[in-house]
């Protein structure tokens, strides 16, 4: 018996990387799963059909899959996979939005389509597929249709929560996910859970989108000193399967990253300090005497990725 037997998914850009190995778990678990992906190159440029692969991996496994090679990016065709999915399986009760590329630049080279492009695959393609599948899901549950309430996970990167120097198109579109996700998670509370979850892994985008003068990104799939491939892709879909999962019905409006061996939750922003000006708005003066000695004394560092959890692939 499967923890998720009888149900039906969506996993977008699941032809490769980390999608990959979400949908074969996910089909592993008894879900039966669209696989969609444009199936492009590492810079968003191409199609190609990737999926294929995939679904038929799943079905040589006993599983059951068919292939989507649709954008995210474009609004109705993302309509067109929910609609595939219902009409294929009879229902959808999880999608999990994670197709993306890389433009990685310095701000002061980068051109108007890096920033357009990141912003559609990333940030409108979850609000494409969250908008129709939440619309969707609200329908069939007013109607009593349904009862159970879906599963929407959406992808974002460490990235958005600590930042990176060349990732600023990426680091706000993925830091944009994360706040879209709590707040659809208050509007959609009674027909599904939504969740941004954090992966980590040696895949095209880490291993082959990246400069990589040192070799460090090819090493990242080697056993580190601990036996384990920390940065398989194969680590992270468990998140994704528990929380697709009947076990985690009632768990909502979180950040979760899972690589290696860990599994974190962040909170997002929350306030550090304030101050008081007792009754009068504040002024130029009053706050040139007051934030750096007193708002921002003892600020605590932020902190970047490796700061925070040190050297993942060797430890
Ligand atoms: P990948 O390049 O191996 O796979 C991404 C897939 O998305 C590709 O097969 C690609 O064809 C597909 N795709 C691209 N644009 C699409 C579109 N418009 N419509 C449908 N499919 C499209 O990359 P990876 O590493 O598996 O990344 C998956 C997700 O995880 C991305 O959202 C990425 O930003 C995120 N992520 C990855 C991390 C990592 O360490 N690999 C770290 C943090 C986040």
């Amino acid at each position: 018996m499967g923890m998720l037997d009888g149900k039906v998914a969506l996993v977008t850009g699941a032809g490769r990387g980390i999608g990959r190995e979400e949908a074969i778990q996910m089909a592993k678990a008894g879900c039966k799963i669209v696989v969609n992906d444009l199936g492009g190159q590492h810079d968003g440029t191409g199609t190609g059909k990737v999926a294929d692969e995939v679904v038929a991996e799943i079905v040589k496994n006993g599983g059951k899959a068919i292939a989507n090679y649709d954008s995210v990016t474009d609004y109705e065709k993302a309509k067109g996979m929910i609609d595939q999915a219902v009409a294929e399986f009879g229902t959808l009760d999880i999608v999990v939005n994670n197709a993306g590329f890389l433009r990685d630049k310095m701000i002061f080279n980068m051109e108007e389509s890096d920033w357009d492009l990141i912003m559609g695959v990333h940030l409108k393609g979850v609000f494409n597929l969250s908008r129709h599948f939440g619309g969707w899901l609200r329908q069939e549950i007013k109607a009593g249709r349904r009862t159970e309430k879906g599963r929407i996970m959406n992808t974002s990167s460490m990235v958005g929560m600590f930042g990176n120097v060349g990732q600023s198109n990426y680091g706000a579109a993925k830091s944009g996910i994360a706040m879209f996700t709590n707040t659809i998670a208050r509007e959609l509370r009674k027909y599904a859970t939504c969740n941004t979850i954090i992966p980590n892994a040696g895949t095209r985008m880490t291993i082959d989108s990246m400069p990589d003068p040192d070799g460090a990104a090819k090493r990242m799939n080697t056993m580190n000193k601990s036996g384990m491939v920390a940065m398989s892709p194969k680590h992270f879909p468990p998140l994704v399967v528990f929380l697709a999962s009947d076990a985690a019905e009632n768990i909502t409006g979180h950040i979760f990253l899972m690589m290696a061996d860990i599994c974190t939750v962040f909170k997002g922003w929350e306030v550090v300090k304030t101050i008081n000006n007792n009754g009068a708005a504040f002024t130029p003066e009053i706050l040139a005497e007051r934030v750096d000695s007193e708002l921002l004394k003892d600020f605590p560092k932020i902190k970047h990725i490796a700061e925070e959890y040190g050297n993942i692939y060797q430890r």
